[in-house]
């Protein structure tokens, strides 16, 4: 063909990526992969293995060990044993390792990406200048994090070993999210990657040996969901960090249930890609191809739900159709390859059944004519149009390379159908107004938000979840706080929670005989619902008052009361401040009685119990100066453009208080909550309750708006399951014994909600300890909506 033909027809030959060092690297693995435990390698005690798989041409490449219950013992024995030393390292030292090992994967990223590429599928034009680099950076950027520790994080510490699970789709780059984070702040790890992508694990093992990383600081485990379970359930392991499937995040959540491992969880999506009819449409077809056709689709953000203003629907459609001729499925060796292979059979299958599904539910299929290669494991770009909201391709997670459209005519019903799924990872919105797409971000329930883009990353700003997309975030200064623990927590004794004092039949409180406190729901007292209620006893046995018997009936009265106050959350910062600081001086105001109250059903001096009223006016005061200035943070990664990470509340929180102190302990966790816009359903201490209904008067001289704060008084602990099983909580803190926060943690896997179950004793009145970040951390979600600019 001359060059003036080809210029004519400008099609595309083959430009194939040598796999030569690639495949050599391999054939040096044995034919079996080894474990690399403790700064060695060694074989799986099992003698187990199985095949990996070359999806793009159907080829074994290896076996892979299948660690099992002994190989994991043996990790995460090697990972306790260097976790000190290593934690002890100064942080220039452990950054000095981070840097190594972004180094080393820079000067081997050619390798990495061939190795990532024949072992997934994925085209090697995106391992090559997207995931690997990503990997190097995020190395990078941590290894600034473990050099700024000891300044920044002052007050915090490593939790110990960590247990980290990842999925296939991002191999490396998952590994690279898990593991830099958590050896910065000087944690060790045990890491299993996904049983279909093992191979970059190990060579990154490789580079932790050449590294001269101190032994067992990473230790690398390889198997499928069986040595996963392992992990999870080893006793040796604080932390649980897993990515992949909502189901499995479940089984996770309800295995550490109780167990006291913290736990992160990034799960599923199924992001709106939502296209406005003033959107520039040619761009936003280019997003839906980075939305939904990079790495096959198989992204856990990836835009699968196009939702386009119904005035500009057809036309859109149309050029996507064109653009979607233009796109190459093929070996993803190939260097001019769009769309590479589905990581395995099993997955193809499940996608081919999705569809399948889809087009029986009366979804209009498009694929390009091109059709895909006959070998290997290949499934075409397809669009379903014409879907309704509540099929079965609208709601499940694909996760390949399938886009579903629907319209939309207003920018609220536009909301409204994104934020109609039960996970809430990201979104993309298309918009040339600026002020509209600004508007929309923040009431998209998800983590990240794109504006005018799609599948933008960077190491230094957060990634996670709302909803039943998981909690915690990986990335930036976001990520830390769940590879670290407040200092104060390892010295710190369990809640010994007494027994109940008795009542001896003695009357102390005069008003008590015409008056039982009733509950605080949507601004008003409510009687309980069983009519039923409890006394409140002081030390000596004497009556003090008696308080409300609630039950399942008035949890859910109190969380739909705190539900229909949203528009707390949106009111401004400086609104919520105000009434915070008019509620710590209705208190002040009325100092004498509580401190009395607080006498009478403790048994304390009114000394101490006037310490206590004077400590809870301070903290309100501390919530109210702190609800305008927690702000969040604006983001510079490298690219013309910036992310802005807002501290969003977390939604309709449950608060279950600490038994004691009544008061301190009661204010000192609803108030962070409000400060930051969540709405509460508080359960009181119950030796104390009186604590809280006598702050009504005070709520409502405060003008606090109805159903921000509910107080419904009872059994703790079955107060708090209630909560914890309620699908329309979003998050539950617990202050108490072991038994109630395992409960909790395990019922509360059903919507996957956010779940602090502390039983360690704080000390209240100590300000670091009882006041603070810590608390506005937990009152809040990041988002963080990416702003590129330029022409
Ligand atoms: P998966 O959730 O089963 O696998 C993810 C990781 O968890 C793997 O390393 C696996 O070995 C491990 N694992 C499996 N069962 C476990 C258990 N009981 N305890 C501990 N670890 C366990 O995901 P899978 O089967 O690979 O893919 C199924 C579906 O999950 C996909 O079709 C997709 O919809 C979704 N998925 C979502 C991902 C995400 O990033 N959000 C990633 C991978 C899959």
């Amino acid at each position: 063909m001359s060059i003036a033909e080809i210029l004519e027809t400008m099609s595309y030959g083959p430009a194939p990526e040598s796999d030569k060092e690639a495949r050599a690297w391999i054939k040096g693995l044995g034919g079996e992969t080894k474990l690399f435990i403790g700064g060695a390698w060694k074989r799986a005690k099992t003698g187990e293995s199985f095949e990996t798989i070359a999806p793009g041409s159907g080829e074994v490449l290896t076996r892979i060990a299948q660690a099992g219950a002994a190989d994991v013992d043996a990790a995460v024995k090697a990972a306790a044993k260097a976790q000190p030393a290593w934690a002890a390292l100064a942080g220039h030292q452990r950054a000095r390792y981070l840097y190594a090992l972004a180094r080393l994967i820079q000067r081997h990223s050619r390798l990495f990406s061939v190795v990532e590429t024949l072992d997934n599928g994925k085209p090697i034009r995106e391992t090559r200048d997207i995931d690997i680099p990503l990997v190097a950076r995020h190395f990078y950027h941590h290894a600034g994090w473990a050099q700024l520790m000891d300044g920044e994080l002052a007050d915090r510490e490593a939790l110990g070993v960590c247990g980290q699970i990842i999925p296939w789709n991002f191999p490396l780059l998952m590994l690279a999210w898990k593991i830099a984070p958590a050896i910065a702040l000087g944690n060790t790890v045990v890491l299993k990657p996904a049983e279909y992508t093992s191979l970059t694990a190990l060579l990154f093992a490789e580079m932790c040996q050449k590294a001269g990383l101190p032994e067992g600081v990473v230790n690398i485990v390889t198997g499928d969901g069986a040595t996963g379970e392992e992990i999870v359930k080893h006793p040796g392991i604080a932390k649980i960090a897993f990515t992949g499937s909502t189901e499995v995040g479940r089984r996770i959540r309800e295995a550490t249930a109780g167990t006291g491992k913290s736990l992160t969880l990034e799960l599923g999506g199924k992001s709106p890609f939502i296209v406005f009819d003033d959107a520039d449409l040619d761009a936003a077809v280019e997003g839906v191809v980075d939305a939904i056709w990079f790495n096959q689709g198989e992204v856990c953000c990836a835009g699968s739900r196009l939702l386009v203003q119904e005035s500009v629907h057809d036309r859109f459609i149309a050029k996507l159709k064109a653009r979607m001729e233009t796109l190459r499925v093929g070996d993803p060796l190939d260097k001019v390859v769009d769309i590479g292979a589905i990581v395995h059979p099993v997955q193809l299958e499940r996608i081919r059944s999705l569809v399948e599904t889809g087009v029986k539910e009366g979804a209009r299929l498009h694929q390009p004519k091109a059709g895909v290669p006959g070998k290997g494991c290949f499934y075409p770009p397809t669009l379903l149009t014409g879907v309704h909201p509540a099929a079965t391709v609208s709601r499940v997670e694909i996760f390949g390379p399938v886009v579903v459209a629907t319209t939309f005519r207003t920018p609220a019903e536009a909301v409204e159908l994104a934020n109609n799924t039960e996970y809430g990872l990201a979104a993309s919105v298309w918009s040339e107004t600026l002020s509209l797409a600004l508007d929309i971000a923040p009431k998209l329930k998800c983590g990240v938000v794109w504006v005018n883009g799609t599948n933008m990353f960077d190491a230094g700003v957060g990634f996670g979840g709302y909803k039943e997309s998981g909690f915690g975030r990986e990335g930036g200064r976001e990520g830390l706080s769940a590879y670290s623990r407040p200092k104060w927590l390892a010295k710190a004794k369990p809640i010994a929670e007494k027994p109940a004092a008795q009542p001896t039949g003695d009357v102390l409180s005069t008003a008590f005989v015409d008056r039982t406190a009733k509950f605080y729901v949507g601004g008003k007292q409510a009687r309980p619902d069983g009519g039923y209620s409890r006394p409140v006893v002081s030390p000596s046995g004497a009556l003090v008052g008696e308080v409300g018997e609630g039950n399942r009936k008035d949890i859910r009265n109190a969380v739909e009361a705190a539900r229909k106050a949203a528009s707390w959350g949106t009111a401004s910062e400086h609104n919520r401040a105000q009434i915070l600081y008019y509620i710590a001086e209705n208190l002040d105001a009325r100092a004498g009685e509580f401190a009395e109250r607080l006498a009478a059903m403790t048994g304390r001096r009114r000394q101490d119990t006037a310490r206590e009223v004077s400590a809870s006016v301070s903290r309100l005061f501390a919530y109210g100066a702190w609800a305008d200035k927690y702000e969040g943070t604006v983001h510079k990664p490298p690219m013309r453009g910036v992310a802005l990470a807002m501290n969003e509340p977390v939604g309709t929180l449950g608060i279950v208080c600490p038994e004691e102190p009544g008061l301190l302990g009661f204010v000192s966790t609803f108030a962070p909550a409000i400060a930051l816009g969540n709405r509460v359903v508080v359960i009181p201490s119950a030796s104390q309750a009186l604590a809280a209904t006598d702050f009504y008067q005070v709520l409502e001289t405060s003008d606090v708006p109805g159903g921000v704060v509910n107080i419904v008084t009872g059994d703790r602990h079955a107060l708090a399951l209630e909560l914890a099983r309620h699908e329309e909580v979003d998050g539950i803190w617990y202050f108490g014994n072991a038994a109630t926060a395992g409960a909790i943690e395990k019922a509360s896997a059903g919507n996957l909600k956010q779940v602090w179950a502390e039983t360690a004793q704080r000390e209240w009145y100590d300000a670091r300890q009882g006041e603070g970040r810590e608390f506005l951390g937990r009152a809040t979600q990041v988002k963080n909506i990416w702003v590129p600019y330029g022409e």
